[in-house]
């Protein structure tokens, strides 16, 4: 078994597991230093491109940014999100993961759903293609983003979709906006790690959109907080700039090349 997945496996009941999204190589290289799994989320859809859905994300920009990220990523486990509509089926699945492996180097793929995609995760693991998988708000199906696990019904579906990809070979699940006596169970029933989004602090790890956490985006989500105003800062020496080359202070001499 790959040693980064072994280490994120060894974490449970031990320590939490720290997972942030990245777009880009200097965005990883810090998050690299300090974060136990950087996942390269199809988020950027809206992130970066305001798309309204993730749906709208392709193979080839999320392979494009994950090259970046690749580059600044050297001891966290780097996660690729599968896209929309390029894992409908086992076969699909193998050929698109095997392609984003080989392009990427990435160390393992992330797919939404449950019971559906068991066949594809089986297929994907046998294949030695590490699964983490993703359960609770589905942003590239789900019409409703309202958290998950009200109803006892859906609470049930969910724990069983959970436990069946455990038993496929998935080697994390990503818990999204799931209610919070929901994780504590779901977390309990497995043994593998659960990584939290808005779903309390009962599971093994969280993970967050670093542009949320950073104030890089207009996100207000209940689940998020905002660790720093990184726009106000980065307007901050804008304005420095723009003032200085109006009144000529930039470039001085030691900025420019003298014979
Ligand atoms: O796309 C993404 O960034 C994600 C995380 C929020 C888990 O799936």
């Amino acid at each position: 078994m790959n040693k980064k997945i072994k280490k994120i496996l060894n974490k449970k009941n031990k320590s939490k597991i720290v997972c942030l999204t990245a777009y880009s190589k200097n965005i990883a290289e810090i998050l690299d230093k300090h974060c136990d799994l950087v996942l390269v989320g199809d988020s950027l859809g809206s992130v970066l491109y305001n798309y309204k859905s993730t749906k709208e994300v392709t193979l080839q920009t999320m392979i494009n940014h994950s090259k970046s990220v690749r580059l600044g990523v050297n001891k966290s486990l780097m996660v690729f999100d599968m896209p929309y509509n390029t894992y409908r089926n086992p076969q699909e699945a193998l050929k698109n993961a095997k392609l984003v492996i080989k392009e990427t180097k990435c160390d393992a793929v992330k797919l939404e759903g449950g019971k559906k995609i068991i066949p594809i995760v089986k297929k994907l693991v046998k294949n030695k293609i590490p699964v983490m998988g993703h359960v609770g708000i589905l942003p590239q199906t789900d019409k409703k983003f309202t958290f998950k696990g009200k109803k006892q019904q859906e609470s049930d579906r969910i724990l069983n979709d959970t436990k069946l990809l455990e038993n496929a070979g998935a080697f994390s699940i990503v818990l999204e906006c799931i209610e919070t006596k929901l994780s504590k169970k779901i977390t309990h029933n497995l043994s593998i790690p659960t990584i939290g989004i808005g779903s309390s602090a009962n599971c093994d790890g969280q993970v967050l959109v670093i542009d949320d956490l950073i104030g890089l985006s207009k996100s207000k989500f209940k689940f998020v907080k905002k660790y720093i105003d990184i726009s106000k800062i980065i307007e901050n020496a804008v304005k420095r700039y723009k003032s200085e080359v109006i009144k000529k202070r930039f470039p001085t001499k030691k900025h420019s090349f003298n014979t």
